[in-house]
């Protein structure tokens, strides 16, 4: 987010070596704390679009569905959409009752809801009700931060069996669900060890064992978290606004 002028220009300077803007798909979205106001969610938006310098994005979601707030900035970045800034718009940690509420006014459906979805957090309820409403489901912590799912030994068995990595097999789990993935890794290895996944499966008896993994008292604590963010985290700039760039650099 605060890394958009710098994205833009590592993104431009690979298409450059003879690639093409359509081989990408660019989202960005719009913070807890700017959420708070419909012209603020629109300002944030705009910004990234401006410092990423692409064109139009492909994507601009709403990072989480704040009661009360969440349909108003909706509704106002659809204009990004009818002026040609964004190709669609998504939305972020949406449950299906967030769904249901936004779908009464919005005019322009959702294309994606991304939401945290690994073995050991999976949101079985919610990967049914958007794919089967047509919004693809995104799963973000798909490796649940490098933690426990990596070392648990169902997760571990199954690798070795598949000659893979736990990383892969639940990235994997993920595709076989038909839902897309969003992992992150600063290490040039494991990008390259987290795309080698479209060469092997899992069987239907493995995908059992996975599922299984996630407990009553995950899916608790999740959503007590759920709660808690949904209204309102603090944003990596600071209080107020999203500065632009300049101010940014300013401040520092
Ligand atoms: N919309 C939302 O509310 C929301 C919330 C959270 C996250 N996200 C987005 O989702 C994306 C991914 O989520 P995330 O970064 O939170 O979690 P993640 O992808 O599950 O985990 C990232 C962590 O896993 C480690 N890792 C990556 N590949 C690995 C491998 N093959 N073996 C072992 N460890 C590995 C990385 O370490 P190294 O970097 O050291 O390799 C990093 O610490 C991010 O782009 C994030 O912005 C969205």
């Amino acid at each position: 987010m605060r890394a958009c002028v710098e994205c833009g220009e590592a993104l431009k300077s690979w298409m450059s070596t003879g690639h093409d803007r359509s081989e990408l798909f660019v989202t960005t979205k719009v913070w807890t704390t700017d959420l708070c106001d419909p012209a603020a969610a629109v300002r944030s938006a705009e910004i990234s679009i401006e410092e990423l310098d692409l064109g139009a994005v492909d994507l601009v979601m709403v990072h989480w569905p704040m009661p009360e707030k969440h349909v108003a900035a909706y509704l106002a970045l659809e204009d990004l959409v009818k002026k040609g800034k964004a190709k669609g718009l998504g939305i972020s940690n949406y449950s299906p009752a967030d769904y249901e509420e936004l779908m009464k006014v919005a005019s322009i459906e959702p294309l994606v809801n991304t939401f945290e979805n690994n073995p050991l957090l999976y949101r079985k309820e919610w990967c049914d009700y958007f794919q089967q409403k047509g919004v693809v489901v995104q799963a973000y912590k798909p490796l649940q931060r490098g933690g426990p799912v990596l070392d648990s030994p169902t997760v571990k068995g199954i690798a070795e069996k598949a000659k893979k990595t736990p990383a892969q097999v639940c990235l994997r789990w993920n595709l076989e669900k038909g839902n897309a993935v969003v992992f992150k890794s600063l290490t040039p290895s494991r990008i390259e060890e987290n795309v080698q996944v479209f060469d092997f499966s899992l069987s239907s008896e493995d995908m059992a064992k996975l599922d299984a993994l996630t407990t009553p008292e995950v899916v608790q604590e999740a959503q007590g978290h759920w709660e808690q963010r949904r209204n309102g985290t603090p944003a990596p700039w600071g209080p107020g606004l999203r500065p632009r760039r300049e101010e940014e650099l300013a401040a520092r």
